[in-house]
């Protein structure tokens, strides 16, 4: 079969460029050759229709609400798996045997604990510090700590750095939570499982035993698995472009993290349930509605809309579930801020507006009530998505440094500055 090429034209002269297909979804125009060919760049400033890499990770098919890890649907890996299997799945290929399982949740525990001198780099924030900001310093000083295993070039470092990684990011997050409150660190457990180890190094304290609920334990597991990885999203290709550099596995992954930190990322759970907080009643989601269509009100519904998808995303469903699930163990009855999220779904999705413009809840619509049922402070909430998005981002990074066609990227641009011109001595200014 021959193959296929897509022809660009530009100022009479025509350049032929191979069109590469991938397993499943759009084909990609390899402009590689482009500005050799024909002196001129492509532009896409927001990446819309721009393929940075090739991976065999995640696939979304944004149209049809569809979310494939290594090709297993999320709502199956989140219904029958654990989040460490979906960890195994995303940096091996393919789902782990019984054994293989038991191998990698060992080896995880047992990288749980942190250097002991990094429980004195915390007592340099203040304690109002925003968990985040602490998580960003945190994970890059683990390159402080373990220089035996940042020589990427080294695949057994790459795997010890990414076991570490994957470990030790809750252990930082949970110290982060309990240094904003003044309580003293939890260390890790482990007789505990991974998700269970956490909820313990956060709620614990000295004076009692914390007891794990096992449905508060899965539904975070659960939570952890549908925010692993989404494709070369913002925060990942912030990992991929540092990476690219030869940077640390340390350093890209908090690169990552200041990334996810953004309100129109990862910081959408936190903005949501402000959001929900502020509307209060159902009584004033028209208010807020109409804020959201005003092309003159920066205004956004929080939880809602994404780049990818286009339809439901299937995260939000199975994370609305989950919210219903944890609510009702907790005993929490007629929570304002639930009934306000179904209200201003079911408003927004009947609008002509969301319609026209395919704004469906996002997978930070309804996580946000989810975590603070379970006692998490708001500021926590990005936290969490930092903790499951590491191994997606260490999966990500590690796929970039084993292709062998990897380069430093190192984007072009359109100059609109201002033309050549000489310099003008001050005291002719
Ligand atoms: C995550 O990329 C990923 O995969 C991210 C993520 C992951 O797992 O890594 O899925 C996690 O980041 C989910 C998204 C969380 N963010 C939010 O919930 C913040 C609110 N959403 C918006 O900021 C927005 O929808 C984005 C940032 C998510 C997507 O922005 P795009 O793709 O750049 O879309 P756009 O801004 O061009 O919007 C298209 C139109 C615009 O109107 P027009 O200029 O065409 O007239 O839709 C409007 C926007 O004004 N719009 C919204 C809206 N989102 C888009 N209007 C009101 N409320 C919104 N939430």
């Amino acid at each position: 079969m021959s193959a296929k090429t897509g022809t660009i034209s530009l100022g009479g002269n025509a350049v032929d460029m191979p069109v590469k297909s991938g397993t499943i979804g759009p084909d990609v125009i390899d402009i590689g050759k482009l500005y050799a060919q024909t002196g001129a760049f492509t532009y896409d400033p927001g990446f819309t229709s721009t393929a940075s890499c090739e991976s065999a990770i995640t696939y979304i098919d944004g149209d049809e609400g569809v979310l494939l890890h290594r090709g297993f649907p999320i709502d199956q890996l989140a219904e029958q798996g654990d989040f460490l299997e979906t960890c195994y799945l995303l940096l091996y290929g393919e789902l782990p045997t019984a054994a293989q399982k038991a191998d990698f949740d060992y080896r995880v525990t047992r990288h749980t604990m942190v250097h002991e001198q990094m429980a004195r780099f915390f007592q340099g924030f203040r304690r109002d510090a925003h968990p985040m900001a602490v998580m960003v310093a945190a994970v890059g000083a683990l390159a402080a700590f373990y220089h035996d295993s940042t020589d990427i070039s080294d695949e057994k470092q790459r795997m010890i750095a990414s076991m570490r990684m994957i470990a030790k990011v809750p252990t930082l997050a949970a110290m982060a939570y309990k240094y904003t409150i003044g309580q003293p660190f939890v260390y890790p457990k482990n007789s505990l499982d991974y998700t269970s180890n956490f909820l313990n190094m956060c709620f614990a304290v000295p004076c009692e035993d914390y007891k794990i609920n096992p449905v508060l334990s899965r539904a975070l597991d659960r939570i952890f698995i549908l925010h692993a990885d989404h494709e070369q999203n913002a925060s990942t290709s912030t990992v991929r472009l540092a990476g690219s550099s030869g940077a640390n596995p340390f350093a890209c992954i908090a690169a990552g993290i200041a990334c996810l930190w953004g309100p129109a990322h990862g910081g959408a759970n936190e903005a949501a349930l402000k959001m929900l907080s502020e509307i209060g009643h159902v009584d004033r989601i028209p208010e807020f509605v109409k804020k959201a269509k005003d092309k003159n009100d920066p205004f956004r519904l929080m939880g809602f809309g994404h780049r990818v998808y286009k339809n439901y995303d299937p995260r939000a469903k199975i994370m609305q579930k989950t919210c219903h699930e944890v609510l009702a163990e907790l005993g929490v009855k007629d929570e304002p801020l639930l009934e306000v999220a179904i209200e201003l779904e079911r408003i927004a999705l009947s609008d002509e507006y969301f319609i026209e413009k395919k704004l469906y809840p996002n997978v930070d619509f309804y996580s946000g009530i989810t975590l603070k049922a379970m006692g998490f402070p708001t500021s926590m909430f990005t936290v969490l998505f930092a903790v499951a998005r590491t191994v997606g981002w260490i999966a990500q990074w590690k796929e970039m440094i084993e292709d062998p066609t990897q380069k430093i990227g190192r984007p072009r641009q359109l100059y609109t500055g201002a033309a050549p011109r000489d310099y003008v001595p001050v005291g002719k200014r």
